[in-house]
C-alpha cells in the first residue's frame, strides 16, 4: 500500500513540475512573440556597474536610456537594494517593461568573506563549502543580486596561473564533488526562493591549462584529456542543476571557447542537455577577433551566436551586430530566439516577471550585515582550510602557558590582505576582519607577553626592520612569523613566472632563525608559493592561505591547539618553478623514476627531487593516524559487483583530531595508458586520542571507466591497484582484477 501511495505522490509532483516548466515556456513564448529584433538583442547584452571594474571598461554615459529602451538584459558590478531598484525601474520604463538580472563575481563570500576557494578545498568538508555558499546566496540575494558568477572549477596544475586560487585544484573527482556542492549551495531550494541565486559553472572550458601557466593564453589537449580530466567538474555542475555557464577566454585547440560550437553546443547543450544560459565572459566575445577567429566583431558576434553564447558581456558586438546578421541572411532569427528563450526563462523562473523588486527588501538586506552565525562558519571553515605542512619537534601547538610570544611580519597586522583577489570590498571591511595579530592576542591570557615587529614589507627591498624584529624575537620564548604574497599577487591576470615570497621576507626568516628560537612560519597566499629554504629550516609551517573575514581566530585556534589542523593540500607543491606543472595523476612513461635519488635514465631533472615538494592530498595534523592494511570483499569484481574495502584508522598520537582518508585507484594496463594514482573516494573521520575507527569505500565498474582514445566511457577489463592512505604518497596498497 505504501508503495503504491510513494508512486502516486511521486507521480503527481512530476506532473506539478512538468506543469510549471510549460507554464514558464507559455509565459516565455508569449512574451517572445510581442518582442521586437531590437528588443530580443536587448537581452542579450550585458553591462557592467560601477561597483568593480573586473574587465576593461568601455566608456559609454548612455547604459541608463539603453535600459529604459530595453536594449539591456542583465548587468553585472550593481550591488544593493538602491542601486538594483533604480535600475530595475527603468527597465520597467521600457516598452515590454521585461526585468533586468543582477549579477556578481561572489566567488568566496558576499558579506562574510570566506576563506578563497583553494583553501576551502583543503578542507575536503562538502557540508560546509556548501554551507558556505548557501551563506553567500543569502547575503547576496538579500542586496538585490539574482545571478552569482561562481563556481569557478577549472582544474589547474601549474601555479604559475593566478586564477588557481579560484578554483579546488588539480583533481577532477575532488573538483567535480566541490563544484556539485557550490552549485547546491548557492542555488538552495531551487531559483525563485528569496535567499537563492542562479549559480554559473566557469570557465567553459579548460581555461586552467593555460600554456605557461600565463592566464588566458592557448590550451592545446586531446579530447581524452578534455573530457578525462577538465570536463567532469562541469558536468557534475550541470548535473546538479547549474543556471548558466560562462565561457573561458582562452581558445581550445585553435578555436576560442566563447566561439567553440564543439564546446559549447555539441558537448554542454546538445550531448549534456544543459538548458539554461551561456554567458560570455567579459568582452569574450570580441576576443573572437582578437584571437583570429573572426575577422571583426560582426563576424565574432556570428561564430558566438552560432555555438551557442546566450548573453554578451561588455563587448557590445551583439548588440551592434546580430540585428545585420539577421537582415542580410547570415544568421537564423531562430538562433537569437534560442538565446533570448534561455534568458526569460530564468528572469520567469526567479519570480522577476511578476515582481521585478521581489530581491529588492532593505529589512532584509540589513539582516545580513553582521550575522553572527555566518561568522561562525566563516571561522569553522578557515580552521578547516589551514595545512599544516611540517612541525619538527611538536613546537606546535604554542602552550597557553608560554611566557612571551614574538610575531612577526608584514601580515600580521594586515587587514584586507586576508581577503584574497576576489572579496568584496565594504567600507567597514576593517571592522568585520579579524587580523591575525587580534586573534592570536585575543587567544592568550594578558599576563602572556605580546612582541610584535613588522620586520619588513611584503614586496619591496627594505630590511631596516629586520633589527627590530630580531631584537623582538630574541626575547621571546617562540616567534611565529606571518608572510606571503599580497591579495593582487594572486587571481585574473596575475601569473607568476617564479612565484616565491616576494620581496625580502625569506630573508628576514633566515635572520630570525639565526636566534634559534623555535620558529613558526605561517604563508599567506593564494597559490602554492615556492619556499624552499623556509620549508627546509623553519621549524614548523602552516600554510594560512588568504582565509577571510575569520583569518585572526582561526589562526590562533590552530596554533594553539584548539583547533587541530585538517587541512589537506589539493594541489602539489612544486619544488621550484621549472617543475610546474607538477600533478599526483601522471602518466608513469617508460622511464618512470622510483625514488628521488634515481637519475639514471628516468623521466625527472638532474638538479631537482622528482617529487613536489609537498604531495596532492598531504597536511599534518598535531595528532598522528595509523592505518590498517586494507581489506577487500574481494579480489575479482565484475560487472554489477560492488567491491567493498575498507582500513581502520587509529589516533595514535595526543590529540583528538580530524583525518581525511583518500582512496585512489591505478588501471595497470588499458587502451590508452593511465595515471598511476587517480582519486576515487575520500571520507572525513574524527577520532579521539587512542579512539580507532573502520573506514568503508564500495568500489564499482562506474569508478574505473575513463576516456579511450575513441571518446567512449569505458572500463577495461584487467589488474587494478588500490590505495588508501593520509595523502597521495604515503598509502597502503591492496590490488583486485576485473573481469568483464
Ligand atoms: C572576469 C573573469 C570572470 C568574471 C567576469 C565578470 O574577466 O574572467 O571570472 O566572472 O570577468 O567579472
Amino acid at each position: 500500500m505504501r508503495k503504491i501511495f510513494l508512486s502516486i505522490f511521486s507521480f503527481v509532483l512530476a506532473i506539478h513540475a512538468l506543469a510549471q516548466t510549460a507554464s514558464v515556456a507559455h509565459k516565455v513564448d508569449s512574451v517572445i512573440r510581442l518582442m521586437t529584433l531590437e528588443e530580443k538583442i536587448g537581452q542579450l547584452n550585458q553591462y557592467s556597474g560601477d561597483w568593480a571594474h573586473t574587465g576593461p571598461i568601455t566608456p559609454d554615459g548612455d547604459k541608463q536610456n539603453q535600459i529604459r529602451r530595453g536594449q539591456v538584459g542583465s548587468m553585472l558590478n550593481v550591488i544593493g537594494v538602491e542601486h538594483t531598484r533604480d535600475l530595475q525601474q527603468m527597465a520597467m520604463q521600457s516598452r515590454l517593461k521585461i526585468p533586468l538580472l543582477f549579477a556578481q563575481d561572489v566567488i568566496h563570500g558576499f558579506r562574510t568573506t570566506f576563506p578563497i576557494p583553494l583553501a576551502q578545498a583543503c578542507s575536503w568538508d562538502m557540508d560546509l563549502i556548501e554551507r558556505s555558499e548557501r551563506i553567500a546566496a543569502t547575503e547576496a540575494s538579500a542586496s538585490g543580486i539574482h545571478w552569482c558568477f561562481a563556481p569557478m572549477v577549472d582544474i589547474a596544475r601549474d601555479a604559475r596561473w593566478g586564477r588557481v586560487m579560484e578554483g579546488a585544484g588539480e583533481d577532477p573527482y575532488l573538483g567535480a564533488r566541490i563544484a556539485t556542492a557550490r552549485v547546491k549551495g548557492f542555488q538552495g531550494k531551487g531559483i525563485g526562493h528569496t535567499d537563492a541565486v542562479m549559480s554559473c559553472v566557469k570557465h567553459f572550458a579548460a581555461y586552467g591549462a593555460a600554456i605557461g601557466g600565463r592566464d588566458y593564453n592557448s590550451v592545446d589537449m586531446s579530447l581524452q584529456t578534455l573530457w578525462q580530466y577538465y570536463l567532469p567538474p562541469f558536468k557534475a555542475a550541470v548535473d546538479a542543476g547549474v543556471s548558466s555557464v560562462m565561457n573561458a577566454f582562452n581558445s581550445l585547440n585553435g578555436i576560442p571557447a566563447t566561439g567553440n560550437a564543439y564546446l559549447v553546443k555539441d558537448v554542454l547543450k546538445d550531448t549534456w542537455k544543459f538548458r539554461g544560459i551561456v554567458v560570455s565572459d567579459w568582452g569574450s566575445v570580441g576576443g573572437i577577433a582578437t584571437h583570429g577567429y573572426a575577422a571583426d566583431d560582426k563576424e565574432a558576434a556570428l561564430a558566438a551566436i552560432e555555438a551557442g553564447c546566450d548573453i554578451d558581456m561588455e563587448s557590445r558586438c551583439y548588440k551592434n551586430n546580430l540585428a545585420s546578421l539577421v537582415k542580410e541572411k547570415k544568421l537564423s532569427l531562430q538562433l537569437i530566439d534560442n538565446a533570448v528563450k534561455a534568458v526569460l526563462t530564468k528572469k520567469f523562473e526567479l519570480g522577476l516577471f511578476e515582481d521585478p523588486y521581489k530581491f529588492c527588501d532593505e529589512k532584509r538586506e540589513n539582516a545580513q550585515q553582521n550575522v553572527a552565525a555566518h561568522k561562525a562558519t566563516a571561522l569553522q571553515l578557515a580552521e578547516r582550510s589551514i595545512v599544516l605542512l611540517k612541525n619538527d619537534l611538536n613546537i606546535l601547538p604554542v602552550s597557553k602557558n608560554v611566557k612571551t610570544i614574538a610575531v612577526i611580519g608584514p601580515f600580521v597586522k594586515a587587514v584586507k590582505d586576508n581577503l584574497g583577489f576576489w572579496s568584496m570590498e565594504w567600507p567597514d571591511d576593517s571592522a568585520t576582519i579579524v587580523t591575525q595579530w587580534e586573534g592570536i592576542r585575543n587567544k592568550f591570557s594578558s599576563d602572556v607577553n605580546m612582541l610584535y615587529a613588522k620586520g619588513c614589507n611584503i614586496n619591496d627591498t627594505d630590511s631596516s626592520g629586520f633589527a627590530e624584529a630580531i631584537a623582538v624575537s630574541s626575547k621571546a620564548d617562540i616567534v611565529i612569523m606571518s608572510i606571503g604574497e599580497a591579495r593582487d599577487m594572486s587571481g585574473e591576470a596575475k601569473s607568476r613566472s617564479n612565484p616565491v615570497i616576494p620581496g625580502v621576507q625569506e630573508a628576514l626568516v633566515k635572520n630570525i632563525l639565526a636566534t634559534g628560537k623555535p620558529v613558526v612560519v605561517m604563508i599567506n597566499a593564494g597559490r602554492p608559493l615556492l619556499f624552499g629554504s623556509i620549508a627546509d629550516k623553519a621549524h614548523a609551517i602552516l600554510y594560512t592561505w588568504w582565509l577571510g573575514s575569520q583569518a585572526g581566530n582561526a589562526i590562533a585556534a590552530v596554533l594553539t591547539g584548539d583547533y587541530n589542523p585538517s587541512g589537506k593540500i589539493t594541489m602539489s607543491f612544486p619544488r621550484n618553478a621549472g617543475q610546474m606543472p607538477i600533478y599526483y595523476n601522471h602518466l608513469n612513461t617508460g622511464h618512470p623514476a622510483p625514488n628521488d635519488s634515481t637519475l639514471d635514465y628516468v623521466s625527472g631533472y638532474i638538479d631537482l627531487p622528482h617529487s613536489p615538494r609537498f604531495p596532492f592530498g598531504y597536511g599534518l595534523s598535531y595528532t598522528s593516524f595509523a592505518y590498517s592494511d586494507i581489506k577487500l570483499s574481494k579480489t575479482t569484481v565484475r560487472p554489477g559487483e560492488k567491491l567493498e574495502v575498507s582500513v581502520v584508522v587509529t589516533n595514535s598520537g595526543n590529540y583528538d583530531g580530524e583525518e581525511t582518508v583518500q582512496l585512489y585507484i591505478r588501471d595497470m594496463v588499458a587502451s590508452v595508458v593511465r595515471p598511476v594514482k587517480e582519486l576515487k573516494g575520500f571520507q572525513k573521520i574524527f577520532l579521539k586520542r587512542g579512539e580507532s575507527g573502520e573506514v568503508k569505500f564500495r568500489i564499482t565498474i562506474e569508478d574505473l571507466k575513463f576516456y579511450n582514445n575513441q571518446l567512449q566511457y569505458v572500463a577495461e577489463p584487467g589488474d587494478f591497484k588500490l590505495f588508501i592512505g593520509t595523502n597521495s604518497e604515503e598509502v597502503k596498497e591492496a590490488s583486485f582484477k576485473l573481469v568483464l
